[in-house]
């Protein structure tokens, strides 16, 4: 007798698996360990955790729990609009970026078409693409681990629906200058999806700003896609957004699940828009985190990837065993073998204390 399993789609046999951080419960279980002594530092999550307005605004929407939420996140879209100076029908809404990826992918990719990314880029472009049928496009990386923006752009052939680019990327924190952004949205070609994710932009400096191509109407194959989950403490809650063209933004449309987005998350987020004060100690916090897990390394003698973002990555030799040797001693990290980086682990800023705690732990493991 055949099994139902033997008829799976077939692109399910090569999928990549998405392997998260390590949650801090599942740590304790494996190690013995008291869930209150461990630091996560594995996802790139924000240590002050959320914004107090957003955890109150979540409070009062509690009650609401029998009803079904706004399916057009009403009242979150005309907030995002109004901070972001575009028009709700400029946004779609994820369950997370992650989601809103998804939603290109379901919109744009079916099987030989191309999706064109960089060496080391965000490990969901590789999975929404094979999920697809898709095939993988993978150009080199330059040294010191920034994207080749011309060898992209000569990656495109006419088979290419999309291409993927993190700017700040996680990996490798590397930023894409401002003359290579502005030739890749010069020269890919009108009809390939340009997808740039900014998960992390909120933590730039200086950062490109990209929405006055999209209040202009210019570029309608450009989707920008940003998160909640990282400088506004709010990864767990799932929330993500898509900024692009009218006609691109009812195309996703199409293809999202009515309720996504649940109402505590709709009302959190509106709440966490309006709090400068939690995303201005963020930012402060993130800074002196870097700066000071930097030079930490350095007097380690370890090489670092100079960061655009709320992590860096660290060459420490033995990339999984460092990992485990932290965790027995309660400091999660991310080992970097799934993004063929075996050498290096990545690290999370986290608060003083935990970014103290995970150097002094460094120091400790035999042999280093
Ligand atoms: C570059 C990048 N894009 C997107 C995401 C997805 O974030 P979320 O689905 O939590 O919005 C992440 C998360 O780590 C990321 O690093």
């Amino acid at each position: 007798m055949s099994s139902v399993l033997s008829r799976l789609n077939p692109q399910l046999a090569s999928l990549p698996v998405y392997i998260p951080g390590k949650p801090i419960d599942q740590v304790a279980r494996e190690h013995g360990l008291d869930p209150a002594g461990i630091i996560k530092l594995a996802s790139n999550e924000n240590p002050l955790g959320p914004s107090p307005k957003a955890l109150a605004a979540m409070q009062s929407a509690l009650p609401h729990m029998h009803l079904y939420p706004d399916g057009s996140s009403h009242d979150l879209k005309a907030a995002l609009a109004s901070a972001q100076g575009v028009e709700p029908a400029n946004l779609v809404l994820g369950n997370g970026s992650n989601e809103v990826l998804e939603l290109v992918a379901h919109a744009f990719l079916s099987p030989g078409d191309e999706v064109v990314v960089s060496q080391y880029c965000f490990a969901v472009y590789p999975i929404i693409t094979a999920l697809m049928g898709a095939r993988l496009v993978t150009v080199p990386a330059l040294p010191g681990f920034a994207a080749d923006i011309p060898g992209m752009l000569q990656a495109i052939t006419p088979r290419t629906k999309a291409v993927f680019l993190a700017n700040p990327n996680n990996p490798t924190g590397t930023l894409t200058s401002r003359e290579d952004v502005a030739q890749l949205l010069a020269e890919v070609p009108s009809d390939v999806l340009l997808v740039l994710d900014e998960a992390y932009v909120e933590f730039l400096t200086d950062s490109i700003d990209l929405l006055p191509l999209i209040r202009a109407g210019v570029h309608d194959n450009l989707l920008l896609t940003r998160t909640f989950s990282k400088i506004f403490g709010l990864a767990g809650l799932r929330l993500g957004y898509g900024i692009g063209s009218p006609g691109l933004i009812s195309a996703l449309e199409k293809v999202r699940q009515p309720f996504n987005i649940n109402s505590v998350a709709q009302a959190g987020a509106v709440a966490a828009l309006q709090d400068s004060e939690h995303i201005r100690q963020t930012r402060q916090n993130n800074r002196a985190g870097l700066e000071y897990l930097e030079r930490s390394c350095a007097e380690l003698g370890l090489e670092i990837v100079p960061s655009h973002a709320n992590f860096i990555l660290v060459k420490v030799g033995n990339g999984a065993g460092v990992f485990q040797a932290l965790q027995k001693q309660g400091v999660i990290t991310r080992p970097m073998g799934s993004y063929q980086l075996p050498d290096w682990l990545r690290v999370s800023v986290g608060t003083a204390a935990e970014n103290q705690r995970f150097i002094a732990a460094l120091r400790n493991i035999p042999g280093r």
